[in-house]
């Protein structure tokens, strides 16, 4: 990818140790259950993005906080090994973020994490360095996107609105993009409302039905690429990554979508948010222009 800029992505967001329970089906309220399978990985909704811009070639750079703990350790050279640059990845007095998962046997999941060290992202102040596309999301405070998103110089600003949360006017006027799920769309008051407020296109991720690209004058579908999926978790990550890794190319929206459309799907054939992240090449092997 071009070379007039540091970057091509960089994303500023939260890395977790994901906790992760394969269970017969999501517990009840008040319902004890056994796990038939655990494992541990790598998380959180910008490591997983930034893993995933990665991938599709992108030369990314990640900016978040670990904590001092072994977690943060294996988390910062998970980061490392995939070649994201970690110059602004600092390690403070708090626990590493933990995300809770439980995955059911139709790959549903629930996820609940618990903040640690990424809430305080942004306590130290952040240079962001220059970039094609400048991408965040909501498990950091919700200030310091604003503050990032107005030192976006030049980048194409993308926000992933996860989990939902009510947002300032301030921060929609600076989102070139959003991208939500369905069920974060539906939260934040829709994709025309968040148009209205000041986002000028509006990607909403529809799971198996595939992806809608709203903006002010045209509401545009995206196929769905058909697989059998077996674990959903990261599936939006791998969508958001590729998205913002084919904008960081040049590429239209529309092209953009359709290729990450692809990454997403095939990020619910594996189990784990990191293990299932696509290449670049097994994703454009499925692509047909
Ligand atoms: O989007 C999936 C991610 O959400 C997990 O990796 C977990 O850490 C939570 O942040």
């Amino acid at each position: 990818m071009g070379d007039s800029v540091d970057f091509d992505v960089v994303v500023v967001g939260s890395c977790n140790l994901d906790l992760v329970s394969a269970t017969s089906h999501l517990p009840s309220p008040g319902e004890t259950l056994r796990a038939v399978s655990y494992a541990e990985h790598a998380g959180g909704k910008g490591l997983n993005q930034a893993v995933a811009c990665a991938r599709m070639g992108a030369r990314t750079a990640f900016i978040g906080c670990v904590g001092n703990d072994s977690a943060g350790i294996m988390l910062r050279d998970l980061l490392s090994s995939e070649g994201i640059d970690t110059s602004q990845l600092v390690t403070v007095d708090a626990p590493t973020g933990r995300a809770f998962i439980t995955v059911d046997a139709s790959g549903e999941n629930t996820i609940v994490i618990v903040a640690g060290a990424n809430a305080h992202v942004g306590d130290a102040a952040i240079t962001i360095p220059s970039s094609k596309v400048l991408l965040a999301q909501l498990e950091i405070p919700l200030d310091v996107v604003t503050r990032v998103f107005a030192q976006a110089h030049n980048a194409i600003t993308v926000l992933n609105p996860a989990p939902a949360a009510q947002l300032p006017t301030e921060l929609l006027l600076l989102c070139d993009f959003a991208v939500p799920n369905e069920t974060e769309s539906g939260a934040l008051g829709g994709a025309q409302f968040l148009l209205g407020a000041g986002v000028t296109t509006v990607v909403t991720t529809l799971g198996e039905r595939g992806a809608e690209i709203s903006n002010a004058t045209s509401i545009t579908p995206i196929a769905p690429y058909k697989v059998d999926a077996i674990d959903t978790v990261g599936a939006g990550d791998a969508f958001v990554g590729a998205l913002c890794a084919e904008l960081a190319l040049g590429e239209n929206i529309e092209h953009a979508a359709r290729i990450a459309s692809i990454a997403g799907a095939l990020a619910t054939t594996v189990h784990g948010a990191v293990p299932s992240l696509p290449t670049r090449a097994a994703v454009m092997s499925l692509y047909a222009d």
